[in-house]
């Protein structure tokens, strides 16, 4: 944390002090951006501000945005709306932040729609948010603090984590692959590492604290470049292992084409690493990928895929594919579902292609139609769906170990985990066992988004 920045939150926690003032985030985007969001709070309650859940009951609202499809839009001025209305019966504070405020022309747009705002702030500027409230909330300023640059990396903002169980940790910022349809390398910047010892203090501090699972988090995280010591993301993800008191190690989203063999190596010999890998496809035809700028080919990836299932034993793979890429022939789609029925994926993430402007795909002429693009969504849904049961069966009667999370989401009564592989599992409580303990329970029935089962002594 910057020595300034300390100075303005002893001032506004002195203005603050006895209001009981309550503070609520709406994270729009990924698990950085969620990150980002965990070090929002932090530094929120170091200025007195409590949380809560429910942002109509709260005195300072952030919105953390996202731009990667389109319609996150539409959704962030719907809410702003809303905040409008609140505003009229008392006084809210609203700071926006994140990707979507990097778009060029978004600054200009919300100024003169929405002037109510009061603190609009970047991806590269978030760590002065103490600065920023102090300036809306005792000087009265409306605060723009948006820069176009490849951003520092400011170690060691406060914290305040989702979970105690499982922690996410940033190991390295920005993207530098400019997939022809993606607009995250122009508002996150250029790729930047962190230092690894520092990486490996904060995972010792989680793992002190009684944290069980980390997941290290970068666009292209595989691509991470450490120092003399702990080169690069094989040699990072070795170390985190080692730590003690962590017993899962998880990474997202690695880019096929630095899936390098340390990197598979690695995680065969680690059993804390999950069984479950992110290897994003996009698109199964090799024309289509390389316009898209992936840099494998189809016959490149399923190499790799294969490899990797042959290599590490209970691997699963998850996915994210877009269809309807700008000048897609469904013959080219076809390709797509060949990829899918060869490599069994345990998730699919699915996304209609989103024209991003300023990106090279949106330029194009040839863009598909909206329907044809909805057609080849509801063709892949319907053949990944197809297979969901049966890669559920597979567990039945195997004994999977899990970390206790809590209580299901939907069953009071039942505690929920996930295996190795991300599958939620529910069962039944067990008077010796609580949230955070890993245990072994035996899968009894498996249901399409869950499975159940019951914990058994090891
Ligand atoms: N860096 C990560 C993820 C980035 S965004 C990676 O490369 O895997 C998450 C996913 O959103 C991408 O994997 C892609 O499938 C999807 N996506 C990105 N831009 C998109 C666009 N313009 N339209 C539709 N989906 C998009
Ligand atoms: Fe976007 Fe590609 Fe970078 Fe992922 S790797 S963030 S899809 S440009
Ligand atoms: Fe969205 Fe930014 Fe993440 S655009 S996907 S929140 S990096």
């Amino acid at each position: 944390m910057q020595e300034n920045q300390e100075k303005f939150i002893e001032l506004v926690n002195k203005e603050n002090v006895g209001k009981n003032l309550k503070y609520s985030i709406l994270t729009m985007g990924c698990q950085l951006n969620e990150n980002d969001s965990e070090k929002i709070a932090g530094m929120l309650e170091k200025m007195q501000y409590q949380y809560i859940e429910d942002y109509k009951e709260a005195d300072l609202i952030v919105f953390n945005t996202c731009c990667v499809r389109e319609n996150a839009e539409e959704r962030l001025f719907g809410k702003i709306g809303e905040v409008k209305k609140l505003k009229e019966s008392k006084n809210v504070i609203l700071a926006i932040g994140g990707c979507m405020m990097q778009e060029p022309g978004m600054l200009e747009k919300i100024k003169k729609s929405y002037p109510f705002v009061n603190v609009i702030f970047g991806t590269h500027t978030m760590q002065n948010l103490p600065e920023n409230i102090y300036k809306a909330i005792i000087e009265n300023k409306k605060v723009k603090d948006v820069i176009d640059i490849d951003g520092e990396i400011y170690e060691g903002l406060p914290i305040k984590r989702n979970s105690d169980y499982k922690a996410s940790v940033t190991i390295m910022y920005g993207c530098n692959n400019f997939c022809s349809y993606c607009i995250v390398p122009y508002v996150r910047g250029r790729e930047r590492s962190r230092e690894p010892e520092l990486i490996l203090e904060e995972v010792r501090g989680l793992a002190e604290e009684g944290y069980k699972e980390i997941t290290l988090l970068g666009q292209n995280v595989n691509s991470y470049k450490g120092n003399d010591k702990i080169k690069n993301f094989a040699e990072l993800l070795n170390e985190v292992c080692k730590v003690e008191g962590i017993e899962r190690v998880n990474f997202i989203s690695p880019h096929p084409k630095d899936f390098t063999d340390d990197v598979i190596d690695v995680i065969a010999n680690n059993e804390k690493i999950t069984r479950i890998v992110h290897l994003p496809l996009q698109a199964g035809n090799t024309k289509v990928l390389k316009e898209m700028n992936r840099k494998y080919t189809k016959e490149q990836y399923l190499t790799l895929a294969k490899k990797m299932l042959e290599r590490i034993p209970g691997l699963v793979l998850s996915t994210d594919i877009i269809v309807g890429f700008p000048g897609e022939t469904d013959e080219e789609f076809e390709d797509t579902l060949d990829v899918v029925r060869e490599i069994n994926f345990e998730q699919i993430f699915m996304f209609i292609y989103s024209k991003r402007e300023g990106t090279v795909a949106a330029e194009r002429e040839d863009q598909v139609p909206e329907e044809v693009k909805h057609v080849r969504f509801d063709k892949l849904k319907e053949l990944y769906e197809s297979r969901v049961d049966e890669n559920n069966e597979k567990y039945l009667n195997t004994v999977q170990k899990l970390l206790i999370e809590g209580k299901s989401k939907n069953n009071e009564n039942m505690l929920e985990g996930r295996t190795s592989t991300n599958k939620v599992v529910i069962f039944e409580p067990h008077s010796e066992k609580k949230p955070g303990d890993i245990v072994s329970v035996k899968i009894l029935e498996a249901h399409k988004w869950y499975l159940k089962g019951e914990i058994i002594n090891d």
